[in-house]
């Protein structure tokens, strides 16, 4: 059903952008609708009110629906392309700041953390208590992770074009850490690592950790990590390995295409440089079918795949896994050393939750609200912000990355909006360089509210602010 009402939303809206209806039109009743498209009234309803959301249609009292075009709508960012040099990398203590202001009840546009109210609360309640009474199983060292838990990877993972056995599969203290353990696997401190630029900022930090330079890639915010840039950089650097976030990335929101993806894994594996893929908004498609993971396209085992259940079941359950590949023996060696093994208790309770099988339902409502209040951002900050601001049209995820126009700066906005309790994530914080120093990244996993609204108006003020003072 909720895959219904967006699709007779996305054909409505189609229609609308084709002139067929244009701004201030009416649009027939929902009777007439429902008959046009041969689906039941209250799924008209919903379809209307998503576009209401999307900020194409405007009900009017006893009179209906009628077509409002978004009155500016931002153009999406550009690549920005730089010359890099590999860099040592040095955290920007600005990441812990935030996480400790959201806790403080800030507006929370700043991490990305789906809003509790999108959480399958219920479901992993349920699933924890199961596990809980599992006795003695939930006891011992799980490692290299609970067999169930495992089970339900590998099944996963061959739905989206990975078959693995259970003996592929490592679970993780999230995505984070299989990350590290992905780096700490291929590489010696001092090694030069490529990564996306913007990037996010955990994986600049896991560089850091691990003692490594980062060689920053241009990244364009629709299609990804540029492979002109990457290929000119395996000719100058002696690369070690490459992370790159290839579906609905933090913060741009790219997704690469198969096509993309088949190059640049291929490229990766003729120059002998290890993948390290990070696939933690794969899940969270809008439209279409489940973008496939560039392990999908691996046939010389170069791909080390990292995922978690962060950004759809929770954060705070701390569950990842990772298939490493060939480096498995490695990766195992640094998760034995670090920490032994993964906390027992989520990962039966997870495999629990995905056995029962309301894990793809819980999917199809969470990417629904994702897309929704995104877009609903999005028309927000296109209403608000100055003009020549541009901001990202992701196909999947929940962040946006807001380009400010020339001369206004982020930094001073964020601080600003952070003296009034808004908590928005600086564009600083997603590179080793300044180059994004005009940039804000916003989190749209929230449900709309005036306090968020006022929050997006406010920042729109800031920014017009900023940039007046600026000329
Ligand atoms: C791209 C990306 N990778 C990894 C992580 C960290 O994931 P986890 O909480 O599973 O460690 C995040 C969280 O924000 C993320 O956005």
């Amino acid at each position: 059903m909720g895959v219904l009402y967006n699709q007779i939303a996305d054909r409505l809206q189609a229609l609308i952008k084709d002139e067929v209806y244009r701004d201030g039109d009416r649009l027939p009743g929902v009777r007439v609708l429902s008959k046009q498209f041969g689906v039941s009234i209250s799924t008209i309803l919903q379809a209307h009110q998503t576009l209401e959301a999307r900020g194409y249609l405007q009900p009017r009292e006893r009179s209906g629906y009628f077509v409002r075009l978004p009155a500016v709508d931002a153009p999406e960012p550009v690549m920005q392309r730089h010359r890099n040099r590999p860099v040592p990398v040095t955290a920007r203590e600005m990441a812990l700041d935030l996480c400790a202001d959201e806790q403080k009840r800030m507006v929370p546009l700043a991490t990305a953390i789906p809003h509790a109210d999108y959480l399958p609360l219920r479901q992993i309640q349920q699933s924890t208590l199961w596990a809980a009474r599992r006795g003695l199983e939930t006891l011992d060292y799980a490692f290299p992770g609970k067999e169930s838990f495992r089970r339900q990877i590998a099944q996963r993972m061959a739905s989206v074009g990975v078959p693995v056995t259970l003996d592929d599969v490592l679970a993780t203290n999230g995505a984070q850490e299989a990350i590290i353990l992905g780096l700490r696997a291929v590489t010696q401190p001092g090694d030069i690592v490529a990564v996306e630029s913007p990037s996010f900022p955990g994986i600049l930090q896991a560089l850091e950790v691990v003692g490594l330079r980062a060689l920053e890639i241009p990244t364009h915010p629709a299609d990804g990590l540029s492979l002109e840039g990457l290929e000119l950089a395996l000719e100058q650097w002696p690369l070690k390995a490459c992370v790159v976030v290839t579906n609905h990335s933090n913060p741009m929101g790219a997704r690469m295409s198969d096509e993309r993806k088949k190059q640049l894994v291929s490229m990766l594996a003729a120059a002998g440089v290890p993948l390290i893929e990070d696939d933690i908004y794969g899940d969270l498609y809008y439209a279409g079918e489940r973008p496939r993971p560039a392990k999908a396209f691996d046939r010389t085992d170069n791909v080390i795949y990292c995922n978690s259940f962060s950004k759809t079941i929770s954060p705070g359950l701390r569950l990842g896994w990772m298939l490493p590949g060939r480096y498995m023996s490695s990766a195992r060696q640094q998760k034995y050393f670090s920490n032994l093994a993964t906390a027992s208790i989520p990962q039966l309770a997870v495999a629990h939750f995905l056995e029962q099988g309301g894990y793809d339902r819980y999917l199809r409502s969470a990417r629904q609200h994702y897309r929704d209040a995104t877009e609903r951002m999005r028309a927000a900050v296109a209403r608000s912000f100055p003009l020549g601001t541009a901001v990202s049209r992701p196909q999947g995820g929940f962040v946006l990355w807001v380009q400010l126009p020339e001369g206004c700066s982020g930094t001073r906005v964020y601080h600003r909006a952070r003296a009034e309790h808004i908590n928005v994530a600086p564009g600083l914080m997603f590179s080793i360089s300044d180059k994004f120093e005009s940039c804000l990244r916003l989190n749209g996993a929230n449900p709309w509210s005036e306090r968020i609204e006022q929050a997006i108006a406010r920042l729109g003020a800031l920014a017009h602010e900023e940039q007046a003072q600026s000329v």
